[in-house]
């Protein structure tokens, strides 16, 4: 918001700025791990409890944010991520600490973008308008489907009256809506998804989040599929699906920038730019990552996942980091491959250049290189290396097979 409460003048003096110094992004996780039940499909470190101590909560995620900033280097945030989990059951109240505690140890730069993720059951109009006024600017609702037999297979606590009530009302609270589907669902047909594509486009999204259903290991759904009692969709059948899901995306000015994410231009996500950019980010709350500075130096942190098992060592310790390990030079180039190539657009070179010059020449005469682009899966020239989208539908392997002739 305190980008929009600048006078034009100086929103383009600090877009210019921006612009001529490349501020650096500097971003901050913050997850909340509980949800009101936990849906079949999902592996993400979300629990459900019957009661939350919300004040013990506020004072432990403060508390790790205090450590943090203690840590870390230092530089105004870019942008603030409360994920989860379901972080719109968070009290509107520990948002507002969180931020302003935020803001008065890192600083914010002014066109800050501070995203919730919402579960449209829990959508309420007076605490949505609380989240906007505790600073959300950005909401990204996990609508999923506007179906209401494909909201029931996904074990959603929300129906499709409930996912248009939860969009709407958002569209007025905040200036910036994202939201997520799930598609290539078992014996979904292209038609039926192009009519909830068509639905989502009525409210001429910014941005979207577009997902095939994935079967993760130790979820329910991997379990059914494993014992005969979910079959998935097809895979060619899910690429047609995938296939003119693009072609529509680009038709309605919403072009695929990373695999699974659409947006108008100007309308990226800035805070999972920073994780695919190979930023710098500091996460808190159970689970949470962070690939920070500290002393300059780049770390991987990790907190513990287990809430209770986080919240006491808080308490003790003042921080429920697990580990903080620096990361070698190889496996920085690694990890810059791996998020960059989900990108559309791909990876400069001098950014892999500025992580190693050897390295850099190494990836460029590799046989797997060579390999790759010779069969059409990722295309380089001066300044950029990308995959071509037929590279993009197998990122992972791409990416392994890159990475095998490095080591
Ligand atoms: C943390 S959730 C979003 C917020 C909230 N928890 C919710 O579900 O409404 C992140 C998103 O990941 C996607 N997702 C999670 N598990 C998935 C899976 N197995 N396959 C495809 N998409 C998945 C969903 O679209 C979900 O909205
Ligand atoms: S609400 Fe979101 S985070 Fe929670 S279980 Fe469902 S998909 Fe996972």
């Amino acid at each position: 918001m305190a980008f929009q409460k600048l006078s034009n003048f100086n929103k383009l003096l600090w877009l210019l700025l921006k612009f001529e110094f490349m501020i650096p992004s500097h971003a901050l996780y913050v997850h909340w791990p509980f949800c009101i039940s936990k849906c079949p499909y999902c592996d993400f470190n979300s629990h459900v409890r019957s009661a939350i101590d919300e004040t013990l909560w506020e004072r432990c995620l403060l508390q790790e944010l205090v450590y943090t900033a203690q840590t870390v280097n230092k530089g105004p945030l870019t942008s603030v991520f409360f994920g989860g989990g379901t972080p719109s059951l968070m009290p509107p109240s520990l948002v507002h600490a969180l931020l302003d505690k935020a803001k008065s140890l890192f600083g914010f730069v002014p066109d800050i973008e501070i995203t919730l993720e919402a579960n449209p059951g829990t959508y309420d109009e007076s605490r949505f308008k609380d989240f906007a006024q505790a600073g959300i600017n950005r909401l990204s609702l996990g609508v999923q489907s506007f179906n209401d037999k494909s909201l029931k297979f996904l074990g959603r606590i929300h129906n499709s009256i409930e996912a248009h009530k939860a969009l709407t009302g958002a569209k007025k609270l905040f200036p910036r809506v994202s939201f997520d589907l799930i598609y290539a669902l078992p014996n979904q047909s292209l038609s039926s998804w192009k009519a909830e594509l068509a639905q989502a486009l009525d409210y001429d999204p910014s941005h979207l989040s577009l997902y095939q259903l994935t079967f993760e290991e130790g979820t329910p759904f991997t379990h059914r599929r494993d014992t005969g009692q979910l079959h998935p969709m097809a895979d060619e059948e899910a690429l047609s699906l995938y296939l003119e899901t693009q072609t529509i995306m680009d038709a309605q000015g919403l072009p695929r920038y990373e695999i699974s994410n659409h947006a108008k231009p100007g309308f990226e996500s800035a805070h999972n730019l920073t994780y695919w950019n190979y930023g710098v980010y500091s996460g808190i709350g159970p689970g949470a990552h962070g690939r920070c500075l500290i002393q300059d130096q780049k770390m991987a942190t990790r907190c513990l996942k287990n809430p209770e098992k986080w919240t006491l060592q808080v308490l003790d310790r003042g921080h429920g980091w697990e580990d903080s390990q620096p990361i070698e030079s190889l496996t920085r180039f690694e990890e810059a491959i791996m998020m960059g190539l989900r990108l559309s657009k791909g990876i400069p070179w001098s950014q892999m250049a500025a992580l190693s010059e050897t390295l850099t020449t190494a990836l460029r005469n590799s046989t797997h290189f060579t390999t790759l682009m010779t069969e059409g899966f990722l295309n380089s020239e001066e300044d950029y290396f990308w995959l071509t989208p037929k590279g993009l539908l197998t990122q992972s392997a791409c990416v392994s097979y890159l990475l095998n002739d490095l080591t």
